[in-house]
This record gives structure tokens, C-alpha cells and sequence, in this order.
């Protein structure tokens, strides 16, 4: 068990090192806007999420793959978000977006990329070791990544903008754009440190609590914070006229209902056996988050 989350950090950053693809041959171009925009850094919550996830159901073993393929799913996410059919933002992760260094064709085929590297990355893991939790895991993903999950909440953004919507539908947005990983991170390393099933539903529930107030933070985040401190553009909610939680109330009053899930996030891991001090305190911190 490591100390703290930072540890964690860095230990996800050293695998993603590793992970990088090196081909200097002519798909050069490709190789380079993938590692642009995943050594640019980043919060890499998610991975860190699933490691502690696994370590909380007793999980020891080496799931370096899973915590890759979430951070590559997650990064080209972001990639495609900020292209000018998306969001249209130029800044991510304090350096200018993927398009605006590498041109719009090769940002969509690097955000490809690493979509399927992150598939092609745990199915060998799964190949090379056998075991249904691992195929399971890789399965968790694909669906919290694709129609069911993310990519339905970013097509629900999109068409959302410039319309009157209720907040059950933006709760639906948020719910399958960002929920929908985080509480994969949390589910996958349950699964992967084979939790029973009464756990692995405790930190789903808690990964889709923490997923809700990561988003309402981040909305408030667009219109309170800068660019420096952000390191992506702020005000890109209005210019896009987005749907957030701000259309619906006031800061204080978002931060109220993040502070209300926190609480019962919190209430969730009192149910595991195993070591939450580290989710706890991710969940604690989440809703101070200035970036
Ligand atoms: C930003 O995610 C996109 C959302 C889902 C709100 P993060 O805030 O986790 O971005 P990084 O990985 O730290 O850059
Ligand atoms: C996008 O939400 C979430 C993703 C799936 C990438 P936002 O559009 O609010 O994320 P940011 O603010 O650009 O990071
Ligand atoms: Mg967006
Ligand atoms: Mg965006
Ligand atoms: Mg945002």
C-alpha cells in the first residue's frame, strides 16, 4: 500500500511512460499527437481511482494495463472534446490542444489511436494471463466509453446547446459523459481485485457519487477559475452555450449538492472491510479542487 495519492500518481505516470508506442518510421506523426497529449499530465484520477479500487478488495497483483487504458480512453475523450466541431477549445492540460499543434485530421486519428491502444492493451493482458475478470474489466469499459456511457452523454452535450433542457436530462449528460468512466475506474478495479459482489457495487455507486460532483465542480470550475490555474480555457461553457449545473443554480447552491454526495460517497466506503482512506480523502478533495 502506498502512502499517499501522489504516490499514486507518479506510479501511474511511470507506467503511462512505459506505455507510450515508440515507432519512428514513417507513422511518426500519428505516434507524436498520441504522446502530445498524454504526457501533457493531467489530474489521472481515473487510473488512480481503479488502483485504489483494487487495492480496497484486496487486490495485489500488477494491473498496470487497465490504469493505461483508462488514461488513453480518457485523454482522447479530450482530444476529440476540444476540436472546433466539439468545443472548440485551444488549451488543454496547461499546452495548446492536440488540433492546434498537429492539425484537426491527425488530432481525430490520434484520439483513434488511442482509444483502440487501450482496448489492444488490456485483451493481450487478458490473452497472456486468462481469467474472466480481466475480459470483464476490458467489457466494463468498452461500454462506459462508448453508447452506453460517454460518448451518449457527449452527443447529448452537443445537442443540448442553445436549448432550454430540465435538469434530469442535464443530470442524464453528466451522468453518462463523465460518470460513466469514473465509476468504471472505481467497478473495474473491484472487479479485477475480484471483489464480491456486494463490493464491487459499493465503490460502483460511490465512482458514480464522486463522478456527479466532478462534474458539477468542473462546470463551476468554466466560470470561476483561469485559464492558468485550469489549464484549459475558461468561460468555454458560455461560448458554447452549454447546458452545466449553472444554468440551474448558483454556485453555492452546486457546491451544496456536491457537498450532499460527497457525504454519501463517503457513507458508502463505511461499507467496505478494506483499507478506503485514500478514497475517502479523493472524495474529500475532489469538491476543493481548483483545477
Ligand atoms: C476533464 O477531465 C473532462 C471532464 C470529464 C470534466 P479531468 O479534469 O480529469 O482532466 P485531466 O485529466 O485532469 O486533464
Ligand atoms: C467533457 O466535458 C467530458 C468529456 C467526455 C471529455 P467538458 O467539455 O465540460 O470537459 P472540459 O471542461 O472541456 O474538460
Ligand atoms: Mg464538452
Ligand atoms: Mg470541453
Ligand atoms: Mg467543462
Amino acid at each position: 500500500m502506498k502512502k499517499n495519492i501522489s504516490d499514486y500518481k507518479a506510479l501511474v505516470n511511470e507506467y503511462l511512460q512505459e506505455a507510450l508506442p515508440i515507432e519512428p518510421g514513417c507513422f511518426k506523426t500519428l505516434y507524436k499527437a498520441m504522446n502530445y497529449s498524454l504526457e501533457a499530465g493531467g489530474k489521472r484520477i481515473r487510473p488512480i481511482l481503479m488502483q485504489l479500487s483494487y487495492e480496497a478488495v484486496g487486490g495485489k497483483g500488477d494491473i498496470s494495463r487497465y490504469l493505461c487504458a483508462i488514461e488513453m480512453i480518457h485523454t482522447y475523450s479530450l482530444i476529440h472534446d476540444d476540436l472546433p466541431a466539439m468545443d472548440n477549445d485551444d488549451l488543454r492540460r496547461g499546452i495548446p490542444t492536440n488540433h492546434i499543434v498537429f492539425g484537426e485530421a491527425a488530432a481525430i486519428l490520434a484520439g483513434d489511436g488511442l482509444l483502440n491502444l487501450a482496448f489492444e492493451y488490456m485483451l493481450e493482458d487478458a490473452l497472456k494471463h486468462g481469467g474472466t475478470e480481466r475480459v470483464r474489466a476490458a467489457y466494463i469499459l468498452s461500454q462506459a466509453s462508448g453508447i452506453k456511457g460517454m460518448i451518449a452523454g457527449q452527443i447529448l452535450d452537443i445537442e443540448s446547446e442553445n436549448k432550454v433542457i430540465n435538469l434530469q436530462t442535464l443530470d442524464t449528460i453528466h451522468l453518462h459523459k463523465t460518470g460513466a468512466l469514473i465509476a468504471a475506474a472505481t467497478k473495474m478495479g473491484a472487479v479485477l481485485g475480484l471483489g464480491t459482489p456486494e463490493e464491487i457495487e459499493i465503490l460502483e455507486e460511490y465512482g458514480k457519487d464522486i463522478g456527479k460532483v466532478f462534474q458539477i465542480i468542473d462546470d463551476i470550475l468554466d466560470k470561476v477559475s483561469t485559464d492558468k490555474e485550469l489549464g484549459k480555457p475558461t468561460g468555454s461553457d458560455v461560448k458554447n452555450h452549454k447546458n452545466t449545473y449553472l444554468s440551474f443554480y448558483s454556485v453555492e447552491e452546486c457546491y451544496c449538492i456536491a457537498d450532499k454526495l460527497t457525504k454519501r460517497a463517503l457513507l458508502s466506503l463505511d461499507n467496505l472491510k478494506g483499507d478506503t482512506t485514500l478514497l475517502a480523502q479523493i472524495a474529500e478533495e475532489l469538491i476543493k479542487r481548483r483545477n
